[in-house]
């Protein structure tokens, strides 16, 4: 595509000093999972996030399964029908079930009402998903989470940098998963992940969690845990990224305004609501004739993609929620509307442009 949705080469070149000389000290070390860049690692993403720990894991389903782990969650659990297969994959890796609710039809987050209508005797955590890079209601979710006596398991795959009420969201509770999927805000050249907490106690039993439940290198498994870590190479990729992570988010902001402006009055392309404290992760609008104009836009050379097209109580492996088609209408209205924009650090206004203009000349306005 001569417009991909994303485009990591700016961002390498932006950092390529910082991760060559990472790498060479790896390299020089021959030393490749948990070592000195994933030690030196965590501590830096815990200061950026405003938190007290942060513990390197593969990825973001493993980081939400080892949440669930942690807090021995094995009942329902409550998420949104709008987000990444990968969050029900977590919770049914931890041995739970995942139960969906509606979202907002304005932000697409996890509609707290419809999540508590679903609260039972059976309901064993709660589950909010940071959609998009905008932030949850955490108040309200913390609120929900304590008279049901659960834990409160925050999705933050999407929302690097992203706060609630200008406090942190491991502020709010005890259990913040992220993703470094490559084309996240903060993403590594790989699968990698993390959990961020504000508790001393969870953070030593993550660290055995993800190391198969060795603690400190033993040889020993005292507790079952699964093999979930952060390798060293990533480390060094995320290291190189992490001090850029505000400017790049503050980047993407600036091109969102400008798709804003470009949207602003036609009235057939509806972006996205977005909350002060949230980060742009993907620019989403809705448009009726959202298939038609998918592939008027790959014929121009102008990629795109959809955050999420199935909900999740509708994809087969998640059938024992018992939940069904019209079930879960915002959601299902949402998906069949929603289509995600290119963006990317380092993205030119002129292609902003370009696709916002070729938006507008195929709804019409
Ligand atoms: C909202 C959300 N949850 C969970 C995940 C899973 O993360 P990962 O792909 O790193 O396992 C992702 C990313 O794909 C995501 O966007």
């Amino acid at each position: 595509m001569r417009i991909p949705m994303v485009n990591l080469r700016w961002t390498l070149d932006q950092t390529q000093k910082a991760w060559r000389e990472n790498l060479e000290r790896m390299h020089e070390r021959s030393h490749y999972i948990l070592g000195p860049e994933v030690a030196a690692f965590e501590p830096e993403f815990a200061a950026a996030l405003d938190a007290k720990h942060a513990v390197g894991v593969s990825n973001g389903t493993t980081a939400i399964e080892l949440c669930l782990r942690e807090a021995n969650v094995k009942g329902e659990v409550i998420t949104s029908a709008l987000t990444a297969p990968f969050t029900g994959v977590a919770i049914q890796a931890a041995g739970a079930t995942p139960i969906f609710a509606d979202v907002d039809p304005e932000t697409l987050l996890i509609d707290p009402k419809s999540a508590e209508k679903r609260i039972g005797k059976r309901t064993a955590a709660l589950l909010p998903v940071h959609l998009h890079g905008q932030p949850c209601d955490l108040n309200h979710w913390r609120i929900l989470a304590r008279a049901a006596a659960v834990p409160l398991v925050q999705d933050a795959c999407q929302a690097h940098g992203a706060t609630w009420k200008g406090k942190p969201f491991s502020s709010y509770s005890p259990y913040v998963a992220y993703s470094f999927y490559p084309t996240k805000n903060l993403g590594c050249l790989g699968d990698g992940g993390a959990v961020v907490t504000s508790s001393p106690r969870i953070d030593q039993r993550l660290r055995q969690l993800r190391d198969g439940g060795r603690k400190n290198g033993e040889q020993v498994a005292r507790i079952t845990g699964i093999n979930a870590r952060l390798d060293e190479m990533q480390a060094c990729y995320l290291r190189a990224f992490l001090p850029q992570l505000r400017a790049w988010n503050e980047q993407r902001a600036k091109l969102a305004a400008l798709y804003d402006e470009a949207f602003a009055n036609c009235g057939a392309v509806r972006p996205v609501r977005r909350l002060t404290g949230g980060v742009v992760h993907l620019y989403v609008i809705r448009v009726r004739k959202r298939d038609p104009l998918r592939q008027h836009l790959a014929g121009l050379g102008i990629a795109t993609a959809i955050h999420y097209a199935v909900p999740l109580h509708l994809h087969p492996a998640f059938a024992s929620a018992k939940q069904k088609r019209g079930d879960l209408l915002n959601a299902e209205r949402a998906a069949r509307e929603i289509v995600s924009l290119p963006l990317w650090p380092g993205m030119t206004e002129a292609a902003i442009g370009e696709v916002s203009q070729a938006v507008k000349k195929f709804v019409g306005d």
